[in-house]
């Protein structure tokens, strides 16, 4: 099987390449070899590469910067994306692509099903929806598209490594305890999209790892793995804020779980929690 992947640099693309199973031939790549935001290089890539799926890991994640830089935001994560759906329907190549939970308003109580209507309340989230709602138009079951959030990897800049660094640093920490999801090791995402390929499984599915935290419940568990690790030598009071006191210029959903339940019955899996996926990635940190 030939895959060719666009956002290799990224936590995820990283995984994806660590994670790539024996009987897959991956073409990995990233900016600036290719540049969602001129996608003539991309179809060259495509037609030098002649793959049976494209997996688009790419993507304007700077969710803040998004609210100041929208037509590039847009451009990245809907119009290149479209463009590049166009190119696999043309080729007949299968489209695995990534979404958010950003594309929610955060207002329900319940975890969110695929179906559930979006309503994205930041640039970021409605630049991610025009991207997913463009591949479905364009390529319906020849496409898989994955909603995925509060992803972290040993490989990039995340919340856990930026609390492992704060925690060192500072004397104490205010967490905003009011934002509520699931922690998610891109790892263990990596591992699913290999196993959704195998399956040649179509359509609009969620994944997380299990469990559901707020910022403020993953910063302690960062804390005390970390300890636990030899990553960090003392703990430091850590307080639970409301969102409030910690103003964002995007506003981010208030509880975003994803109900997962149909993509772990396609992949035939079973849910790992998160905190026993913190602790693994924790065990790839260097002290
Ligand atoms: N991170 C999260 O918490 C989260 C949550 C929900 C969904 N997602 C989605 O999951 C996917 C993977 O996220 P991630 O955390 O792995 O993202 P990431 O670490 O920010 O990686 C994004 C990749 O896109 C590349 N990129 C940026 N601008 C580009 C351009 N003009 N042309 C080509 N490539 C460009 C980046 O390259 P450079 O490194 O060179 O900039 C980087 O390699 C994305 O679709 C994201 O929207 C992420």
């Amino acid at each position: 099987m030939k895959i060719l992947l666009l956002g290799s640099n990224g936590q995820l693309g990283w995984e994806l390449q660590r994670t790539c199973p024996d009987y897959v031939t991956l073409d990995a790549c990233d900016y600036p070899q290719i540049d969602l935001c001129s996608t003539g290089g991309i179809l060259e890539r495509i037609r030098a590469c002649r793959p049976d799926s494209l997996i688009n890991v790419a993507a304007y994640t700077a969710v803040d910067k998004a609210e100041e830089d929208r037509d590039t935001a847009d451009r990245l994560n809907h119009t290149a994306v479209a463009e590049i759906a166009g190119y696999c329907r043309q080729d007949n190549i299968r489209m695995v692509h990534i979404s958010t939970d950003f594309v929610f308003n955060g207002q329900n109580h319940k975890p969110y099903l695929p179906d559930d209507p979006p309503d994205p309340i930041s640039v970021y989230g409605r630049t991610k929806l025009g991207g997913e709602q463009s591949v479905q138009k364009i390529l319906r079951n020849q496409s898989l598209i994955i909603r995925t959030a509060w992803l972290y990897s040993s490989h990039g800049d995340n919340f856990v490594k930026t609390m492992l660094r704060l925690m060192k640093e500072k004397q104490s920490l205010n967490i905003i305890d009011e934002q509520i999801g699931t922690p998610t090791w891109a790892n263990g995402l990596a591992r699913a999209i290999w196993t959704a390929l195998e399956k040649k499984i179509s359509g609009l599915f969620h994944w997380t790892d299990a469990g559901v935290a707020s910022w403020y419940d993953f910063a302690m568990a960062i804390q005390e793995e970390g300890m636990t690790a030899g990553l960090l030598n003392q703990a430091i009071p850590v307080f639970p804020i409301p969102g409030h006191l910690y103003p964002t210029p995007a506003k981010r959903p208030f509880y975003s779980v994803l109900d997962k339940t149909s993509f772990l019955h396609a992949l035939d899996l079973k849910p790992i929690h998160w905190r026993v996926h913190l602790r693994s990635m924790l065990k790839e940190i260097h002290p």
